[in-house]
């Protein structure tokens, strides 16, 4: 890792918001972000609608660096935690904005069989594998493979992660494609090639805070939606028990639109228990392979409105238990826990080891694409 340790040469002024929202149609446009201390240039891509989002994605884990979006009264704020400086993102990990592979979330041990063959792969999670291992898509540099303007902004970045990789097995060729379209939805499609067979569980994992004004931070008053009749008990290391319960009943129960802080600190409930809040999987009502909202939250001071649509089969609500308020962020502020609303739409954790959950696998010939959609509303 000293070898990615990051110096920042430079960040680029992005223009200011009145520019953007002059501009005759939706714009990518690529920008210098910084360099790693072995001399490879991060870049950054800036995203612009017609309808006021921006968005910059940067090479480091093909990540959303900000999303700038209006409140009710029109007033543009950065909705996403991150940071300013590269080396930021190296100090402080825990996977700001970025994409997270191979496999999203957890593997018992670091351990699954695939096809009669037994795989150990890296672990760094109380002994099981979290979001691709010690080194996952985070931390790699991603390359810009194309940019386009016009009705809608996008850029395509790929990582080849070679066979064995944190123990992986096959050449994963990977893309994500952000594209911001001119009503100003950010939508990232996921896809992913192989050479042998393997398991792929791309996803994102963005802190939103539709605040975005370091007053009113915290988003226990958000109200939260998610479009899940069940969810999937894990243990005390956050490994799936393998049963996929209901939600009736339980703190989990967010059918219907309920604020986050309501049940967090529920003692009685073991789950919030092993999760410290909110860190669980949600099995999404609605067929996996059809992009369908999974979850929707609202700021009611801002006005600030997500809907988070996917054609995952689940979608991780994570409540930023481990913030422990040692992070300056972007902005000057100071990331407490509770501070960010995370939902990672994606396969269910530990699917490998799981013959009920859906597959993971893929074969070579197969293309893996899932598509995780952002759209922003107000309500007045
Ligand atoms: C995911 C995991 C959490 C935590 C965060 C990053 O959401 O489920 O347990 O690791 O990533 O801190």
């Amino acid at each position: 890792m000293s070898s990615l340790k990051a110096i920042l040469i430079s960040a680029l002024c992005v223009g200011s918001l009145a520019a953007m929202s002059n501009a005759g149609a939706a714009q990518a446009r690529r920008a210098a972000f910084g360099a790693l201390t072995d001399g490879t240039r991060i870049d950054a891509v800036d995203l612009s609608s017609r309808a006021g989002i921006r968005a910059r994605i940067i090479t480091l884990g093909a990540r959303i660096q900000s999303i700038y979006a209006p409140d009710r009264t029109g007033k543009p704020g950065d909705i996403v935690l991150g940071f300013d400086s590269l080396q930021q993102y190296f100090d402080y990990g825990n996977y700001f904005g970025a994409t997270v592979g191979r496999f999203a979330n957890r593997i018992a041990k670091g351990r699954f069989t695939l096809d009669g063959r037994a795989y150990q792969v890296s672990v760094n999670d109380h002994g099981n594998s979290l979001h691709g291992g010690t080194r996952g898509f985070d931390k790699r540099v991603w390359k810009i493979e194309s940019l386009h303007s016009g009705s809608s902004a996008s850029v395509t970045l790929s990582y080849v992660s070679p066979d064995g990789e944190q123990g992986y097995p096959g050449t994963l060729h990977v893309t994500a494609t952000y594209t911001l379209t001119d009503n100003g939805d950010l939508r990232i499609d996921y896809r992913a090639t192989t050479d042998k067979p393997t398991i792929v569980n791309l996803s994102g994992h963005s802190y939103f805070n539709l605040a975005s004004s370091a007053a009113h931070f915290s988003t226990m008053r958000d109200l939260l939606q998610i479009d899940a009749s069940h969810y999937t008990p894990v243990d005390d290391t956050l490994i799936p028990t393998g049963t996929i319960a209901a939600v009736a009943g339980t703190p989990f129960d967010f059918r219907k639109p309920t604020p986050i802080g309501l049940r967090i600190r529920d003692g009685n409930d073991q789950q919030i228990r092993y999760c410290h809040g909110y860190d669980m999987n949600f099995a999404l009502d609605g067929r996996a392979g059809t992009l369908r909202l999974a979850a929707r939250v609202e700021d009611p001071r801002s006005g600030r409105v997500l809907e988070v649509y996917t054609t995952a089969p689940g979608v991780q609500f994570y409540s930023g238990n481990f913030l422990g308020g040692a992070f300056v962020g972007k902005h000057g502020i100071i990331y407490r826990q509770g501070d960010a609303v995370v939902l990672e739409p994606q396969d269910y954790p530990d699917a490998p080891n799981h013959p009920n959950f859906p597959s993971a696998a893929l074969a070579p010939g197969a293309t893996y694409h899932s598509v995780i959609l952002y759209r922003f509303a107000v309500k007045r």
